[in-house]
C-alpha cells in the first residue's frame, strides 16, 4: 500500500485546531473545577485567572476553526463520508458556537443554569468523545501510518504554501 499523504494545507489547519482544542479542553476542565464542580473537582486547583486564559485560547481558536471547517466542507469533503470525521467537526462547531455566546461573568457570579452554558458543557463532553472515536477510527482504518501522515512535517515539492491558492482554484473550477 502506498504511504498515506495529507495535503499540507489540511495538515496545518488540522494541527493548529487540534492543539488549540486540546488546550481549550484542558483549560475548560480547570474552569469547570474552579467555578462549577457540581459533579466533582480536580484534586488540585491551579491558581490563576483561568476564565481569561480559556477565553484567550477560544479567541485564537474560533477563526482557525472556521477556516478548518471551510476546508473540510470543500476540499476535504470526501473525507466527511467517514462518520467520525463529521462527528468531530460537529462537536467543534457546537463548542466554538456556544463558546462565542458565553458571558464570562456567568460562572464568576455562580449563574450555572444558563442554557448556553449547559450547551457549552455538553459540547465539551461531545468533542472529547468524538476525538476518541475519530482517533480510534483512524487507527482502525490505516493504523499508525495513517495517524502519522496527519502529523508528519514532510511535504512534497508540489504541495508548498504557494501552491495553496492554485489548489483552491482548481477545486472550485472542477466543482463549479
Ligand atoms: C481536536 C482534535 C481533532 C479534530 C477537531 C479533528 C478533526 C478532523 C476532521 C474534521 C477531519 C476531516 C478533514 C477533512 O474533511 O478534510 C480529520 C481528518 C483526519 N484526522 Fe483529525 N481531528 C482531531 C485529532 C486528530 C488526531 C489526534 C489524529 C491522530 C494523529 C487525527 C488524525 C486524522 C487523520 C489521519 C485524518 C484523515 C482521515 C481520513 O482520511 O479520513 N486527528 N480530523
Ligand atoms: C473543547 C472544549 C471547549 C472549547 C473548544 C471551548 C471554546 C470556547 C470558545 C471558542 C469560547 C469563546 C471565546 C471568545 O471568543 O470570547 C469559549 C468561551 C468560554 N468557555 Fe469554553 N470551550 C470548551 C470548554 C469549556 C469548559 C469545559 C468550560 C467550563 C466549564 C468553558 C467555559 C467557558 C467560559 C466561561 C467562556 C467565556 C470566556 C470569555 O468570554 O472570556 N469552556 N470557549
Amino acid at each position: 500500500m502506498p504511504r498515506p499523504y495529507q495535503p499540507s494545507l489540511l495538515r496545518i489547519l488540522h494541527g493548529a485546531v487540534g492543539l488549540l482544542v486540546a488546550a481549550a479542553w484542558l483549560s475548560g476542565l480547570i474552569v469547570y473545577s474552579l467555578h462549577d464542580g457540581r459533579w466533582g473537582r480536580l484534586p488540585w486547583q491551579p491558581a490563576g485567572n483561568w476564565i481569561d486564559i480559556h477565553g484567550s485560547l477560544g479567541v485564537l481558536l474560533w477563526p482557525l476553526a472556521i477556516a478548518f471547517g471551510l476546508y473540510a466542507l470543500t476540499l476535504g469533503r470526501s473525507r466527511l463520508r467517514q462518520p467520525e470525521n463529521t462527528a468531530v467537526l460537529l462537536g467543534l462547531a457546537l463548542a466554538v458556537g456556544s463558546g462565542k455566546l458565553m458571558d464570562e461573568d456567568w460562572l464568576r457570579q455562580g449563574d450555572l443554569n444558563q442554557l448556553v452554558y449547559v450547551i457549552h458543557l455538553l459540547a465539551w463532553l461531545l468533542i472529547g468523545a468524538a476525538v476518541v472515536w475519530h482517533v480510534k477510527a483512524v487507527l482502525g482504518r490505516g493504523g499508525l501510518p495513517l495517524a502519522r501522515s496527519m502529523v508528519s512535517l514532510q511535504t512534497r515539492s508540489n504541495d508548498l504554501p504557494h501552491h495553496w491558492p492554485g489548489q483552491i482554484r482548481r477545486f472550485f473550477r472542477r466543482s463549479g
